[in-house]
């Protein structure tokens, strides 16, 4: 692992962040309304708890950036909300729902664990790779979809099989369905 030379020269984030590590580029500047969102946010929190923000932050930026965040735009929260920067990358490298590199404009995950997986999700998987063209983790070549992973138990087991796309879950999945959810994606 490479440890970034950010500001705060702590030791190293995630490869991924590294990885997409512009050398020497400044922050990026914030939108008045990713500004509003965090200034909103930090009204729920003590006054020098403003790293308490950062998800709400990162949620806001990488959305307002087609989904995923570039270091310039971590460098700008950490500095808007007076956090080390590895602290940020910390932060985006950890949760699922964060993005460090590009990706699709809809995120699908299939639920893959025991449930999911009795009831056909293994087939789905392989369905859904061979129609689209693309492995899990990559995105389709017009940008459409971005097969993000196969999920571990998103607690919807009574509907299995299930996916998730932009955050919204389908159940008693068939290849069929699937196609027809798929399709229907923008
Ligand atoms: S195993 Fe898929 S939702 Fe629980």
């Amino acid at each position: 692992m490479t440890t970034p030379a950010d500001s705060s020269g702590g030791q190293g984030a995630g490869t991924n962040v590294v990885a997409m590590r512009p050398e020497q580029a400044p922050p990026a500047e914030l939108s008045a309304h990713a500004r509003e969102v965090i200034d909103e946010a930090l009204t729920h929190y003590p006054e020098d708890q403003r790293q308490s923000a950062v998800l709400a932050a990162l949620r806001e930026v990488q959305h307002e950036n087609q989904g995923f965040l570039t270091v310039p735009l971590m460098d700008a929260v950490a500095d808007y909300l007076g956090m080390a920067r590895i602290a940020v990358y910390e932060v985006a490298s950890f949760y699922s729902m964060l993005e460090t590199s590009p990706c699709g404009r809809h995120s699908v995950s299939i639920c893959t664990n025991v449930s999911c997986m009795l009831r056909g999700a293994d087939e789905l998987v392989a369905h859904v790779t061979e129609r689209l063209g693309i492995q899990i983790g990559e995105t389709t070549p017009d940008g459409r979809i971005y097969l993000k992973r196969e999920e571990e138990c998103l607690a919807a087991c009574c509907g299995a099989p299930m996916m998730m796309v932009d955050h919204v879950y389908y159940e008693d999945l068939t290849p069929e369905s699937v196609d027809a959810i798929l399709d229907g994606l923008e």
